[in-house]
């Protein structure tokens, strides 16, 4: 699931291609793990297949800090005693390795499913309004292409301001280059469980009235 258009790579195709040039495969699930696919355990596990390496990240929908690599015996034991950046690095302070570990119980039981239907809710909301939003429908990082780096900014600003209504403000982050191409500057949509229907609903509104200015 990428980062910056929240489309999904066709692992599948990707699989298939690695096998028969006998190539390993590597998946970044950073953006996945904990929301997409059986027991939120990413988009390889929904397509059914199992990559080469796996690397995750424990800093988004898991809520803490660090990242892992999964893979073979061989592989890890080979970044164990090579892998510079980690071989240098000072371990995970213990808190921290628990705070993951009662996220993953979290992500992987009936809070989990629940918290995803939650999100997979908010996502149809916000998806289903006349707006132009890319990436995966079934994807919660969902951009609003702008192109000029000014407005998106000056977007982002203005979401920020309380709604009339409501009172409520609104973060979404304008992306510019050079995190995406020139010309693709975007506000980045990036719902969670934890929003509530009224609040998407009021965004999707303001976000429309934006795209028509
Ligand atoms: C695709 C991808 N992989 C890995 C990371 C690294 O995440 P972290 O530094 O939180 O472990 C990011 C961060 O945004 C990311 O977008």
């Amino acid at each position: 699931l990428f980062s910056m258009d929240g489309d999904v790579a066709d692992v599948e195709a990707l699989s298939r291609l690695a096998r028969a040039s006998d190539a390993a495969l590597l998946l970044d699930e950073a953006h996945a793990v904990g929301v997409w696919g059986p027991e939120g355990r990413g988009v390889a596990a929904l397509a059914g297949v199992v990559p080469d390496v796996l690397v995750g990240t424990c800093g988004k929908a898991l809520g803490s800090f660090g990242a892992f690599v999964g893979a073979s015996a061989a592989i890890t034991e080979l970044l164990w005693t090579r892998a510079r950046s980690l071989v240098f690095s000072t371990g995970l302070p213990p808190a921290v390795s628990a705070a993951t570990r009662a996220a993953i119980e979290i992500v992987r039981g009936t809070d989990g499913d629940a918290l995803r239907s939650y999100l997979a809710r908010n996502i149809r909301i916000l998806r289903g309004r006349p707006l132009s939003l890319g990436g995966a429908k079934e994807s919660a990082i969902a951009p609003l292409m702008v192109g000029d780096d000014r407005k998106v900014m000056a977007m982002t600003a203005s979401l920020l301001e309380p709604s009339p209504n409501s009172g409520w403000r609104y973060f979404v982050q304008g992306i510019r280059p050079p995190t995406v191409p020139e010309g693709g500057a975007r506000l980045r949509v990036s719902l969670s469980a934890r929003h509530s229907l009224d609040s998407v609903g009021e965004l999707s509104f303001r976000l429309q009235a934006l795209a028509e200015t």
